[in-house]
Formats: C-alpha cells, structure tokens, sequence
C-alpha cells in the first residue's frame, strides 16, 4: 500500500507521515529527500522549482513508488501540489491512498512561523497556495484535528481500502466464477467455504489457481471472512437452496453489524425468500433475493441479475453487481432493481418458467424431426431459423448438441431420456394457479419432464404395443417453422402475463420492459424476441395489443394445426405445442363449453350462475331436480 500525504509546505506532511509510518510499519521517506542537487541548491536560496526542475524529480519517486508497492509499501510525504505532479507520481502504480493535509493560509503561517528551521516566508507560502490544485478523490483532513485523530482517520481509512467491498460465500461452480468475474473487474473480494465435509483444501486450491488475482482474500472461517468486509457488508450466499440457507444466514448475524445486506443468488423459491426478508429486517439487517441467470458461463463472463429486496440495498450493491452483469445491446447492465421483497426470486422463478417450456418446445421440434431425418439434417434446418427472428441462446446450444460426436457416435443418440428438475418449472406452475394465470406450457413442459423419468414404465408399455411400420413423411418444415413462432409468442405471453398479475398481486410494481431488457442478454432465454419485447412492453400491457404479432399469430394457425395433426398421425408427444394452441384457441373464442360447468356446480352444489343476456351480474340457481 502507498500512501502519500500531501499538501503545501507548513501542514504536517512529515510529522503525520512519521507517525502514520511506525502505525502501519511500513518505511516513511520525505519527498524532498529525492530532489536532484540543482534543486535543492535552488530551494536553498528560497528560490521557486519551475516544473521542469521538478520533472526528473517526479519521475525519481514514481519509480521509488513502484519499487516501495512491491515491497511492502511505504509512506511518502510529498507537497504533490498540481494535478499534474500527482499523475507522474501515479504513474507507474494506480493504488495509492492520497491524503490531502488541508488548512487555512492563517494556520499555516502561524506554524511557520514558529517553526524554527525551514523558516517560510509568507510570500512563499502564498505561492504554494496559488499552485495547490485541491484533489477531487483522496482522504480529505483538517489540519486543526489533533495529530492521533488525523492518524486514526487515516488508519481507518486503509482498514477500509484493504478490505474487501463484496463477499462470497460458497465456492462452487457458480461462486468460484462470479468471484473471478468481480475480481477480475478491480473489486477486492472476499470467498469464505466451509473446511468440513471434505471440502477443507476447496479455499486453498481456489486462491492457488488464481494466484495471479491479488484481489481476492479466501476464508474458512466465517467470523475472519466477515471481519475483512468493508461495511456495509455485502454477502452473497452461493449456495444450494433450501435450508442450508438459513443455516448459513444464522451462522452469519452474531457477526454482522446494522444495515449489513446478505444477498441469496441460488433459486431459493420466492416464499422462502419473503420469509427471510421479513427476519433480517427484524435485526436491521438487509436481504436481497437475487436470480441469476446464464449458468456457469453467465456467472464467469456476465449474467443477467434480477435482485429483489429493498431499494436501498440495491443503491448499495448496484455499482457490483451491475459492474459483472452482462451488458444490453446498448451497453446498459443486464442488471436492475426488480422490485421489493423477494420480487427478484420470484421473477427468475418465472424466466424458468419460460425457459422449461422453450426448452420443451425444441424437444418437440426433434420428436417431429427425429422420425425421418438425421441429427446433422436437423442441425441444417435450425440453423436456417437460427439466421430468423427465431434466433435464441437455447436454439444455439440445440444445433451444437446435435452435432456433437463422440468418435462417431452423436453425444446425444447416448443420453438416457429422462429429464431432471430442481423445481423452479413446477414452482411457476404453481404460482401460476395460485394467481389465476394460465401458464399451460410451462407445466405442459414440467410434466413432460415427469412422464420422461418414468422410463422404466414407458418401456414396459411401449413393449406391449404393436409398432407402426407405415412408411414416414417428412413434417412440413415450413410449418413446423411458423408453429415453433407461434408456440414462442404464447409461451412468452403467459410468463409476462405471469409478471404483470403477481405484480398488482403482491405491489411489486414490475417493469416488464426492463425486465425483458435484462434478459436480452446473459441469461438463458435470451433471443431476438425477447430484444423485441422490450420496445414492446414500453407501449403494450401485452403482445396480443401488438397488432402484427396477433395478425401473426392468426396467420400461423393452420401450421399449428398441420404439426399437431402429423403427431397424432405418427402418436408423437406434442403437448407443449397443444398447449399453447389450445391457450390461443379458447382465449380467442367468445363462446366456451364452460356453461356446462356452471350448470353442473349448480345442480350437485348450488353453486349459482349468470346468466348471458344478464348484464347486472347476478347469480342464478336452479332447481334441476324439479319436473
Ligand atoms: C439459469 C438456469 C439455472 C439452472 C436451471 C436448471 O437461468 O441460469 O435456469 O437457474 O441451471 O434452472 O434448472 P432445472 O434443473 O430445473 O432444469
């Protein structure tokens, strides 16, 4: 660490610099230690530097400077007067904690004067003060403090600079990259992981194959690891969700100190999370929710973040967080404050949502595909609508996986097909039905998922089936194109229209423009329509008033029907298809079957209808019994 003291000549830079030195223990020297002979022989004589005097000076102590960082550090006292001087000092090493010693002409003088060697002239002295170029970053103190409190506003000050801004606690695959991510953006970061449970070198081997960043202190001690946080403490809990969580967040409060924020970035459900707001808010502690989004790769290089929590713990942690997000098309984070409480989960509960049924939706392009064309003749076709406003990370990833070989087998002919879930799709479903939304994709694909781990039953009955040897057609790509644009719009339709009733629900006052923003990129279900939804949004309350992409939406009718009738044709699973047909089907004809229902809740319930032509609203029962 480098610490110059600075300031016209009269304020104290020596005296202080001493004394801070012995402190820190690290070595003082005196500037003016270092001035070539021709100036000192000048100064002698009470003549003024001009500042090519002062050059070969400058560049003296900026090596000096570099060579005292990588040493220990050093406290150097150094009028440092112009900007100017001070960019040469800082040349050759950014870190230097500057210490502006600032008094009045009077006080100064008056020190001078009672000085009794390196007597100053008055007139000298107002030079300085006419040459002092006030730092606009730095320590500023007042001279007229006494000498242990300066040092101890100093001393404090390093304290502070030598810890770190953000910590993360857990090193696994998503921990480790975030903390790359932030130290490799300048921010000094603590990383704490627990030393039980055979995880004891996990700390030690991470600093190791990371030696080359100095910016980053590892802890298997949670009390060491809090005590290096400048506060207010940021804390990041990168670990599983679920109870663990709120071991950890119990492990943490005996240490931390009011207005500390603990961050969750795992998929904690949203109900969770609101829980755990409300007891950290009891000790005047901050938690955010966070969702991240965008895996390993989004964690190391930039994902998409939707922290939820208060907005004053947003303003505290936003500079971090918005620092190692990803970045919009126009270079703005894919990072925003999403709303209070844990809006942030519940958001990132939702884009899950999303993603199961998109995911599902490509699933169900290879099942139609997948009868009469090979891996490579598929990668051929979706990467023509990778060239459309079909184009999307998932579709990306779809095409490399099916041209993945291991020697010459394809990777994917190999893997046993049988979907896994960590629930974030079923907990979508359920706050679906919970809010009264019709989210039928998104549980069409979770159940997809379902019926796929019942592998040993669907072999079972597959077996006692008679296999049809009818000769297979090709599907009309054409339409398989237009249904796959289709079945977008309405999966994406359903989780905005998600968004926007938990938010009336719950007072979250989401902004679903800004939320589609900071899923254009970094996260998984980023794409071009989802770039589009963000102007979309800033107009419409839903893409059905968005009259081209209804007029599309009728006009990619028939496909669908053209695809759904080639499953039936061939008995392929195509539910997730259906299901967003069925969606624009009912919610786009004026007269349901549902009367029947009313009729059968009122005959065994009495649970009363309307009546069509009945505009005041009022309830009916019939007496079905009577003839
Ligand atoms: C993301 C992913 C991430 C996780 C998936 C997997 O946004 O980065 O969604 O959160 O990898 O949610 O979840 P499942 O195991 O339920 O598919």
């Amino acid at each position: 660490m480098i610490i110059i003291l600075m300031g016209v000549s009269g304020c104290g830079k020596t005296t202080i610099g001493r004394q801070l030195a012995l402190e820190q223990g690290l070595p003082f020297f005196d500037a003016d230690d270092f001035h070539p002979k021709a100036n000192i022989k000048k100064m002698k004589n009470n003549l003024a530097l001009s500042d090519s005097d002062r050059l070969p000076w400058l560049n003296t102590l900026a090596e000096k400077i570099f060579e005292w960082e990588n040493n220990e550090g050093a406290v150097l006292a150094c009028s440092a007067l112009k900007e100017s001087y001070r960019t040469i000092l800082a040349s050759r090493h950014s870190n230097i904690l500057w210490v502006f010693l600032s008094g009045t002409f009077e006080v100064i003088s008056e020190r001078l004067r009672k000085r009794t060697s390196h007597y100053m002239k008055d007139t000298l002295l107002q030079s300085q003060f006419d040459t002092l170029e006030v730092p606009k970053y730095g320590l500023y103190v007042n001279i007229e403090n006494s000498i242990d409190d300066i040092i101890k506003r100093i001393s404090s000050k390093l304290k502070q600079m030598n810890q770190s801004v953000f910590g993360i606690i857990g090193l696994g695959v998503m921990g480790k990259s975030l903390s790359l991510n932030m130290a490799e953006k300048g921010f000094n970061v603590s990383v704490y992981n627990r030393a039980d449970n055979g995880e004891a070198q996990v700390v030690s081997d991470f600093l190791e194959d990371n030696h080359a960043l100095k910016n980053i202190s590892g802890f298997t001690e949670l009390q060491q690891f809090v005590a290096s946080l400048a506060t207010p403490r940021k804390i990041l809990i990168m670990i599983k969700a679920g109870k663990a969580i709120d071991i950890v967040i119990d492990q943490l409060i005996p240490f931390l100190t009011k207005g500390d924020i603990i961050i969750d970035g795992g998929n904690s459900h949203y109900k969770d999370t609101a829980k755990r707001v409300d007891y950290l808010a009891s000790k005047e502690l901050h938690f955010v929710g966070c969702g991240i989004s965008g895996g390993e790769e989004g964690a190391r290089k930039g994902p998409s973040m939707m922290p939820g929590g208060s907005r004053e713990s947003y303003q505290s942690i936003a500079p971090i967080l918005e620092a190692i997000s990803a970045k919009d098309k126009t270079g703005k984070p894919c990072c925003t404050y999403i709303g209070p409480e844990s809006a942030g989960h519940f958001v990132k509960m939702i884009h899950n949502g999303m993603e199961y049924a998109e995911m599902q939706l490509l699933a169900e392009v290879y099942a139609i595909m997948k009868i009469s064309m090979e891996n490579e003749k598929i990668a051929e076709i979706l990467s023509e609508w990778r060239s459309t406003d079909l184009s999307s990370y998932l579709l990306e990833i779809t095409i490399d996986i099916f041209l993945k070989k291991e020697g010459n087998q394809y990777v994917l002919d190999s893997i046993l097909d049988a979907a896994g879930n960590k629930g974030t799709g079923s907990w979508s479903s359920k706050a679906a039905l919970d809010l009264g939304s019709v989210n039928n994709m998104m549980s069409s694909a979770v159940f997809a998922r379902y019926l796929s781990s019942f592998k040993q039953i669907r072999q079972s009955l597959s077996s006692q089936l008679k296999k049809d040897s009818e000769a297979i057609e090709e599907p009309d790509i054409m339409a398989l194109k237009n249904a796959y644009r289709f079945a977008r719009i309405i999966n994406h339709h359903q989780g905005f229209e998600l968004l926007r009733l938990a938010s009336i629900e719950y007072h979250w006052k989401l902004n679903l423009s800004e939320i589609a923003r900071i899923w254009t990129n970094g996260c998984i279900i980023r794409s071009d329509f989802m770039d589009q939804s963000v102007e979309i949004f800033k107009v419409y309350e839903n893409y059905f008033e968005h009259q081209s992409i209804f007029k599309n939406l009728i006009s990619s009718e028939n496909s669908v029907k053209d695809c759904v009738s080639y499953s039936l044709k061939y008995r392929i699973p195509f539910d997730t298809f259906f299901a967003s047909y069925n969606y624009w089907v009912s919610i786009t004809t004026e007269n349901l079957s549902a009367n029947l229902i009313q009729a059968q809740r009122d005959y065994f319930g009495a649970h009363t209808y309307q009546k069509r032509d009945d505009v005041s609203g009022r309830y009916y029962h019939t007496n079905w019994l009577e003839k």
